[in-house]
């Protein structure tokens, strides 16, 4: 049911607040300034003991893991990597024996990311699922894993499932951090943080009539570009995703030092480019990737912190959101470009819900 909505995908970016949510609920602990992962059915003596975590998983799910790897890396220190399910199912990669996989899909009905699952189990590694569907395949043969419980997604481009993704990727950060070197004010600190969330994404939110009215301006495009740094390069991965899917404008994600090495080629006055640039600790440098692509007449649209008033000098439209920890960023960021796919795309005529050439779930390899 679409309720007042004209589409599941609109419906479901604007669930957020809640699914957001939803994948923190119960699983924050003030007392221990941590997170509970009962799911995960590991001792602390067992997470403590991991030396590297793989993260696996396909398209927007690949996405998410690839920010989860930032987040993990930088809340747990761990070693943190990740794969396309495919290729993980065929790579071979040499792993530790003290290995543990994560593979992430909505569905929980992915091919490739059930091959992948199932190679893992293989060579011996445990194995967990963050999944949607808990009647699913990959949750029943993960050996435990977290739901998102993000209730049903029926668009198919892929919304609420990665804000929950990446949600619960900061909640197993945060609980590796807590079992190693964190201390406890830094666990409450991200546990305000992580609960702040779901009204910043409600400001996010009420800006849909701006972003609508960008998304029609640059609706003409032939080409876009997405640009991020760090935690928000996944970020531009994602956004560029999901403008090709509904909108069939090409797009393409990069991270935005790679500009001069190639892709700046492409850079035209008709070539608009997405700069994902929030307050974080590379703000300055993305400023100085946007310089680059004006000094060729491209367009710029920037996705910046409220209150920047550098990043409006050098953008020609802004979309803003509130301010928030580098790590947490990409929760945020990735809506309102959830929003300009969304918006693009019924400019154009599309078909939002089901796009051209796309199942929601793909189960053949
Ligand atoms: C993108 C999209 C797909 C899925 C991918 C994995 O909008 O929907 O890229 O993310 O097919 O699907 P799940 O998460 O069900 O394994």
């Amino acid at each position: 049911n679409k309720g007042d909505f004209p589409h599941y995908m609109l419906k479901e970016i604007y669930e957020q607040t809640e699914t957001i949510q939803d994948a923190m609920r119960g699983r924050l602990s003030r007392e221990e300034a941590t997170s509970k992962l009962g799911g995960l059915e590991m001792t602390n003596a067992e997470l403590r003991s991991v030396e590297r975590i793989i993260l696996t998983g396909c398209g927007t799910a690949s996405h998410a893991a690839m920010v989860g790897e930032y987040i993990i890396e930088e809340l747990a220190h761990v070693p943190t990597e990740v794969e396309f399910a495919s290729e993980f199912r065929y790579r071979n990669m040499p792993l530790p024996k003290d290995s543990l996989v994560f593979v992430i899909s909505q569905s929980g009905e992915t091919a490739d990311t059930l091959a992948a699952l199932r190679e893992s189990q293989r060579k011996g590694h445990r194995t967990l699922g963050v999944c949607n569907n808990v009647a699913s395949t990959i949750a029943r043969e993960s050996d435990g894993g977290v739901y998102m419980h993000a209730g049903p997604e029926i668009g198919v481009a892929a919304t609420k499932s990665f804000t929950s993704q990446v949600t619960i990727l900061t909640l197993i950060g945060l609980l590796l951090g807590r079992i190693r070197h964190m201390s406890t004010t830094e666990g409450l600190r991200i546990i305000d943080e992580l609960e702040a969330i779901p009204a910043k994404v409600a400001k996010i939110l009420e800006q849909t009539d701006h972003i609508k009215k960008i998304a029609e301006k640059y609706s003409g495009a032939h080409s876009m570009m997405f640009l991020g740094r760090q935690f928000n390069y996944p970020v531009a991965l994602e956004g560029a995703l999901k403008m090709k899917e509904i909108s069939y404008i090409h797009a393409s994600g990069h991270p935005s030092a790679e500009l001069k090495h190639g892709v700046i080629a492409l850079i035209s006055a008709d070539v608009p480019s997405v700069f994902i640039a929030p307050d974080d600790s590379v703000f300055e440098k993305n400023v100085s990737n946007i310089e680059e692509v004006r000094a060729r007449k491209g367009p710029i649209i920037s996705i910046a912190t409220e209150g920047n008033t550098k990043i409006e000098k050098v953008s020609d439209d802004v979309i803003f959101i509130p301010p928030c920890p580098d790590f947490l960023s990409p929760i945020l960021t990735s809506i309102p470009l959830q929003l300009l796919a969304y918006h693009t795309a019924v400019t154009l005529g599309c078909d939002v819900d089901k796009p051209r050439n796309l199942a929601k779930s793909v189960t053949v390899e």
